[in-house]
């Protein structure tokens, strides 16, 4: 089965990326990096372009096929594993200029970006949604991204309107994959080894898609890949947890500068979660922005249940 780091704003950063291709992702989305940017030279968008040796995809949104033909001369640098197209973001800010998901309204459009993309000879994927609540069309932008010369469609099982509210739908997936000649992902509610395996045997599709599942539980990667081969997914340990999340955090700062104390926020609340009595001192982290101050806590906190899980009190993986 192939896994995927599924794109997301504000966290795919390097280190992210890099720390689930160790995990064992087969790729891993870049976030998602306007076009008119990289066109106008924007420093925020370059630093969102991956290094050449990583297993990743770029993903680009914008609407202007002029641009997006000279953002795939900027971006053939990295040498990409491929380039997808966003016509899912549902972000209101985004829409409103025409871009992520306002593209399900226009197939002939898509078909466009997508012929421009293949143009200059980079493998291309479209990322999109069910399609707006009155207007269902994914199997028409299926077929417009095809024609167009894409090798990959990936669909998140909800409408633009739903935002991530209610359960994803595979059910588009599971069509796409019979009725269309090109590779499916499938993206929506995979929390679990076990929920990849669920989708994958619902679906058929080609690749699985890991997003929300991934933030503060990177090994989701490792235990899919040994449910797949008939194991049992490992669980992680505390030390293990701790260890990760302390190179995480290392990896973090060396990225973003002392900056990356603050970005690491995300991940820290997530590596937390559900842990014992981790409430009052996920709190204390969260408004920590010392490094030492906050390695001291960290290692305090996981001190405390390591010596428990020593003794035997041993914690089911979450
Ligand atoms: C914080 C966040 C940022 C996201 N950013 C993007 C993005 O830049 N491009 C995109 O195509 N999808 C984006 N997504 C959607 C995810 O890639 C994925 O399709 C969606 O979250 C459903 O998967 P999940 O239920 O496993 O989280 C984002 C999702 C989240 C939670």
């Amino acid at each position: 089965m192939i896994t995927v780091l599924s794109p997301m704003a504000g966290v795919n950063d390097k280190t992210f990326r890099n720390l689930c291709l160790s995990m064992g992702a087969d790729m891993v989305f870049t976030e998602m990096i306007s076009v008119n940017g990289l066109v106008n030279g924007n420093k925020k968008s370059f630093e969102m372009l991956p290094d050449s040796e990583e297993n990743a995809v770029i993903q680009l949104f914008g609407n202007n096929p002029e641009y997006f033909a000279r953002a795939s001369d900027v971006i053939r640098n990295c040498r990409p594993k491929w380039v997808d197209l966003n016509a899912g973001c549902p972000v209101p800010k985004v829409v409103k200029n025409g871009y992520g998901a306002a593209l399900m309204r226009s197939p002939t459009l898509v078909r466009k970006l997508v012929e421009t993309l293949a143009s200059k000879g980079l493998p291309v994927s479209v990322k999109m949604r069910i399609g707006w609540e009155k207007e269902q069309n994914f199997m028409e932008v299926a077929h417009a991204a095809l024609d167009g010369g894409a090798f990959l469609v990936s669909i998140h099982g909800r409408t633009v309107e739903q935002g991530y509210a209610g359960k994803a739908n595979w059910e588009p997936a599971r069509m796409l994959k019979e009725k269309m000649p090109i590779k499916v992902g499938v993206s929506g509610d995979i929390f679990s080894a076990s929920d990849a395996l669920n989708a994958m045997t619902f679906t058929n599709a080609d690749m699985v898609f890991v997003a929300r599942g991934a933030i503060g539980n990177p090994w989701i990667f490792r235990q899919i890949k040994e449910m797949t081969f008939g194991g049992k997914p490992t669980v992680i340990t505390f030390k293990e947890r701790r260890d990760i999340l302390k190179q995480h955090l290392l990896n973090s700062i060396e990225e973003h500068g002392i900056h990356g104390i603050i970005t690491f926020r995300k991940f820290l609340a997530a590596y937390l979660k559900g842990l014992p009595s981790s409430h009052a001192v996920k709190v204390k982290m969260l408004q920590m922005s010392d490094f030492n101050s906050l390695t001291e806590v960290v290692n305090a906190y996981f001190d405390k249940l390591i010596s428990c899980e020593r003794g035997g009190v041993e914690r089911g993986n979450t």
